[in-house]
């Protein structure tokens, strides 16, 4: 259940953000998204092409996921995972972002294990870009060039969170992935209070601007101020990269709650 839409103060390229009034009913919603929108990609096509996200807001809309009714209600063997991201750790390490995933969802649906496409945090940042890079051109049918926003060639959903300094995936503020203008891929190096390693790999902005649907999901009170200055401050995507996420033709979402969006806080 929806509480309102964000009152924006300036006219921005984002649409109105959905607010909920709790973490709970943000996870929620976003699990009934993630539900229609895996319906419909695979009674379209046969299959749906996910990207996750990291971090920890999504931990509990997964734990959703892998309970009634989406358990049942998602068609999961027509299922394909990637990752928005991933940290340059073994894939059992604390702060690997596909051992949350496997934790909170992926061990507890039936999904076929050559269907989740992991970012291999365990070898070098640039093999294990490149490596991913691969994946995703084989996936998508797209051996060559720029990515395709056709239905069938594109990612169907990208989940992404936000960070306090206005990064998202792994695109940190004034970071120049070491993908060059084409890649569909980056290893960066993230340092400074990152969660394990400071190596990530990351999806390039294009490839996630091709995806037919991308939903933010933002939580909590410290991240009201980066929703602020991302939805409605000046355009700055250098220093806010997440100002960067703007799908080509497909439907951008914002999932905030209260919290995230000021309300509760009075910073309305
Ligand atoms: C990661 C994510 C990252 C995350 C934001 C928000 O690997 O950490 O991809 O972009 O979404 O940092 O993280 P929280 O949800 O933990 O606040």
């Amino acid at each position: 259940m929806a509480v309102g839409t964000y009152a924006s103060t300036q006219s921005t390229s984002h649409p109105h953000p959905t607010i909920l009034p709790t973490p709970e009913a943000l996870a929620d919603a976003a699990a009934a998204r993630f539900a229609t929108a895996a319906a419909d990609a695979v009674r379209a096509r046969g299959s749906f092409v996910v990207a996750l996200s990291g971090g920890t807001t999504p931990r509990r809309m997964y734990e959703r996921l892998a309970a009634p009714p989406y358990v049942d209600g998602v068609p999961w063997p027509h299922v394909h995972i990637l990752w928005g991201d991933e940290r340059c750790v073994p894939p059992d390490d604390a702060a690997s972002n596909v051992r949350m995933a496997r934790e909170a969802l992926l061990d507890h649906v039936a999904i076929a294990p050559e269907h989740v496409h992991r970012i291999r945090g365990e070898v070098e940042p640039a093999d294990a870009a490149a490596s991913y890079e691969r994946t995703l051109r084989r996936l998508l049918g797209t051996p060559h060039g720029p990515p395709r926003t056709v239905p069938g060639a594109r990612i169907d959903l990208v989940l992404l969170g936000l960070g306090e300094d206005g990064h998202t995936a792994s695109l940190f503020p004034r970071v120049i992935g070491e993908g060059d203008g084409d890649a569909w891929t980056a290893a960066v190096h993230a340092a400074g209070g990152v969660a394990g390693s400071p190596w990530r790999v990351t999806l390039m902005p294009h490839v996630i601007n091709a995806a037919a649907e991308v939903l933010f999901l933002v939580a909590g009170a410290s991240k009201a101020a980066i929703v602020r200055r991302v939805l409605d401050g000046p355009r700055r995507p250098d220093a806010l990269p997440a100002q960067r996420i703007a799908p080509t033709d497909g439907r951008l979402e914002w999932l905030l709650d209260a919290a995230a969006a000021g309300a509760a806080t009075g910073e309305r």
